[in-house]
């Protein structure tokens, strides 16, 4: 690390961990005492800091809010049973960061400011990492374009942010799903396969409009035709027809999820034929009428592993049978028993 990059921590005075209901957390609602900050000014990333989490001052014409340029990733950090605290396969992360970045025109953010920046911050914080099962510390880093002045164009000035927060299950209850066959998440030559916030706007009101009817979200299909499997926003999905797994390959619509590519290594693991094709949703609706269609199933660093308990596509509705010998449940159980550090990390994954 260069004398550029020293990292200058500034501790709050008090911690609010006590006041905490460690027990009742919402998804994304609660954060941690500090966030990690460095912002990118001609031409270079400035000095680090770490500071007591709080708002942030930006003036109105700041670029963020006009053009959208920000993108975000979603990490997680576990505590064992003896207190020790991992990351999952956080280099990953920093690598799509980049790729997002470097799609949204944005400054790449070096290894040992990610790297190093999140290790100190997740350190200081450490006891905001509960050990307990469903229990982790969210992470979220994320830059924005933070010049002022609406001219529609790259920034001169970015903002590299951490923000952490204890996390529980996303999903509570059971999630069904609409099949997408009017609106659309990406399209060739977009940007679906980068952590755009963009993305995530764009999908809330079709999303919306499924909760209207009792869906919590939505499958999106390919844009050309609406007839293949996408991903579904806050997931990447699987599909079991018999006793295979397909997930749709990843392109430049669908986001290449760190959990789906851990899920796709588990199952090889566990004997699973598991394949990265196209799925038609003809071939889900047929698979579901001669009853082969197993399961449905989510993979997210937040959702972790969900299964899907039933789908809408235009007409046709389809309830997913209940099954004694889930895959989504032997790869949860697989993936937290990695997580957890209470099984053998061959891959190499924590941290
Ligand atoms: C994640 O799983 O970390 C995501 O980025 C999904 C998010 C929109 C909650």
């Amino acid at each position: 690390m260069t004398n550029t990059h020293a990292i200058v921590i500034d501790k709050v005075k008090e911690s609010k961990i006590a006041k905490t209901d460690f027990d009742n957390l919402t998804f994304g609602k609660t954060f941690t005492d500090h966030m990690l900050e460095c912002t990118w000014r001609d031409g270079e990333w400035q000095s680090v800091e770490i500071k007591p989490y709080g708002p942030i001052e930006v003036e109105p014409s700041c670029k963020v809010f006009h053009y959208g340029q920000a993108i975000f990733e979603g990490m997680k950090a576990f505590k064992d049973a003896t207190g020790d605290v991992f990351l999952f396969r956080p280099e990953d992360n920093w690598q799509r960061f980049n790729a997002s970045a470097k799609r949204l025109a944005m400054p790449e953010v070096p290894e040992e400011i990610f790297m190093e920046g999140l290790k100190k911050l997740v350190a200081l914080d450490k006891d905001w990492v509960r050990y307990g099962e469903g229990l982790s510390l969210y992470l979220r880093p994320f830059m924005i374009s933070s010049e002022n002045g609406v001219a529609a164009a790259p920034s001169t000035e970015y903002k590299f942010m951490i923000i952490m927060s204890p996390a529980f299950a996303y999903y509570k209850g059971d999630v069904r799903v609409i099949i997408a066959s009017e609106f659309s998440r990406a399209a060739d030559g977009g940007v679906g396969y980068a952590k755009a916030a963009g993305n995530y706007a764009a999908s809330f009101y079709p999303n919306n409009l499924a909760i209207q009817e009792g869906y919590q979200q939505v499958i999106w299909t390919d844009a050309a035709s609406h007839e293949y499997l996408e991903e579904a926003g806050t997931m990447n999905i699987f599909v079991r027809i018999g006793d295979s797994l397909f997930t749709a390959p990843h392109n430049d619509r669908i986001l290449n999820g760190v959990t789906r590519r851990s899920v796709i290594q588990m199952a090889k693991d566990h004997g699973i034929h598991v394949e990265e094709r196209r799925i038609s949703v003809n071939e889900i609706r047929e698979a579901a009428k001669d009853g082969s269609l197993k399961e449905i199933f989510g993979s997210g660093t937040a959702a972790v592993i969900v299964p899907i308990k039933g789908f809408k596509h235009k007409d046709f509705k389809y309830e997913l049978p209940q099954l004694d010998d889930s895959y989504a449940s032997r790869l949860k159980e697989a993936l937290k028993d990695i997580q957890y550090n209470r099984a053998e990390d061959k891959h190499g994954w924590r941290v």
